[in-house]
């Protein structure tokens, strides 16, 4: 009856199960910014009002007034954008479906760095087409293993990097983006960068917040979002950037326009409002920000007496890592967090972490929750040391 599209199981796992049946107390898994105590300014949504809205006028690629508005976002990377490249959709996740209608037919497959976003393996599925996952490694500070990536099979179509990366937040280094690139043109694969947590930098090296942008060797799509950027998931609306040469970006934009008429699913009150959120939304990056560093330094300060527990820094981001000593199965530990503590986290497995003892934590959490549940948490893991 129904197409394998959709995975065939669907039922919770038990830490869901878990999880629905009592709330947890300290959530250290949340990704949704507007429930976490981010001061948001008063009047951020009034332009959503504006009577221009009243009318509609469909465009395919986006208005121009909102394509200019993130064209401009990126004089913030010191990269120059035309207008005529940015192309809007409802969501990151939705520019992953265009995308990957436009690239490859069925049967055939995108590169996915592992450890990453799990959402991407549904993506691909829900277009007919494989994830194909490439390694990071944690030896390297999650650089991407190229020599696996160089010997990638035909009926590969394009490759994703996640910049920086969810949730292990490392950032594609500068040389490892130009082997990519190098790779992505001689093997005929288009590059998708997802780029919606560049603004969340947590580490003060030089030279950390370059785009994929300006990418010219390859057909490159840079993604981004207010989900992530301004910390606006609901108003639905994020934005590909296409580079590379020349003809066959104007052939991409020709293709991709035509998918995007197909659905028209930006809708027009927040394309108008978008100038003025873009401008307005600075101040809730910010605060974002601001909370992801106040929250990591805690953490580090907090492990910095128990040598059993290591932070991998992350370059950027909404998480930190924790790695700890595989005393427990990562299932177990997070459903014994959840049962006796009133505490939630990801298990590393999750997201295909290549090794046991991972867990994951939001940094996003008010400072006061964040800090008694890693407290709770760094006294469950001590009871399973060995004495
Ligand atoms: C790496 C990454 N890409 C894309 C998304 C989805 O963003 P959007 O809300 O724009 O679909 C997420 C959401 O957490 C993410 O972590």
């Amino acid at each position: 009856m129904f197409s394998n599209r959709v995975p065939p199981g669907l039922a919770p796992n038990r830490i869901a199960t878990e999880l629905a049946n009592s709330p947890p107390r300290f959530d250290l898994t949340v990704s949704n910014p507007t429930r976490c105590g981010i001061p948001y300014p008063s009047g951020l949504l009034d332009s959503l009002a504006d009577p221009a809205g009243l009318a509609y006028r469909p465009e395919p690629r986006g208005l121009v007034a909102a394509r200019k508005a993130v064209a401009a976002e990126y004089r913030r990377y010191a990269a120059a954008v035309e207008p005529d490249r940015v192309v809007l959709t409802a969501s990151t996740s939705e520019a992953y479906a265009f995308l990957f209608k436009l690239l490859a037919n069925p049967g055939e497959g995108v590169l996915v760095p592992s450890p990453s976003y799990p959402l991407f393996e549904h993506l691909a599925r829900a277009e007919g087409i494989e994830a194909i996952p490439y390694h990071l490694n944690p030896e390297l500070d999650w650089r991407p293993d190229l020599h696996q990536l160089a010997a990638t099979p035909s009926g590969v179509r394009a490759v994703i990097v996640v910049h920086p990366n969810n949730p292990t937040g490392s950032l594609v280094q500068s040389d490892d983006a130009a082997a990519v690139a190098d790779l992505a043109a001689a093997r005929g694969w288009a590059i998708v960068a997802d780029e919606v947590f560049l603004d969340y930098l947590l580490t003060d090296r030089p030279g950390t917040g370059r785009t994929f942008a300006g990418t010219e060797q390859a057909l490159t799509f840079t993604l981004g979002g207010l989900s992530k950027s301004v910390g606006l998931p609901q108003l639905k609306l994020a934005w590909v950037v296409a580079s590379g040469p020349g003809d066959l970006v104007e052939n991409a934009l020709e293709r991709l326009e035509f998918i995007a008429d197909t659905f028209l699913s930006v809708a027009t009150p927040v394309q108008l409002a978008l100038p003025f959120i873009l401008r307005q939304g600075a101040a809730v990056r910010a605060a974002i920000l601001e909370r992801c560093r106040c929250n990591l330094a805690a953490l580090r300060q907090a492990t910095s007496s128990l040598p059993a527990v290591a932070v991998m820094e992350p370059d950027g981001g909404w998480s930190a890592v924790l790695r700890l000593p595989a005393v427990l199965a990562e299932e177990e530990l997070v459903l014994e967090l959840l049962q006796k503590d009133g505490v939630a986290v990801h298990p590393g497995y999750f997201f295909d972490f290549p090794m046991d003892g991972v867990l994951v934590v939001s940094l996003l959490p008010e400072s006061a929750v964040f800090a008694e549940g890693v407290r709770r948490l760094l006294a469950r893991v001590v009871t399973h040391l060995p004495r």
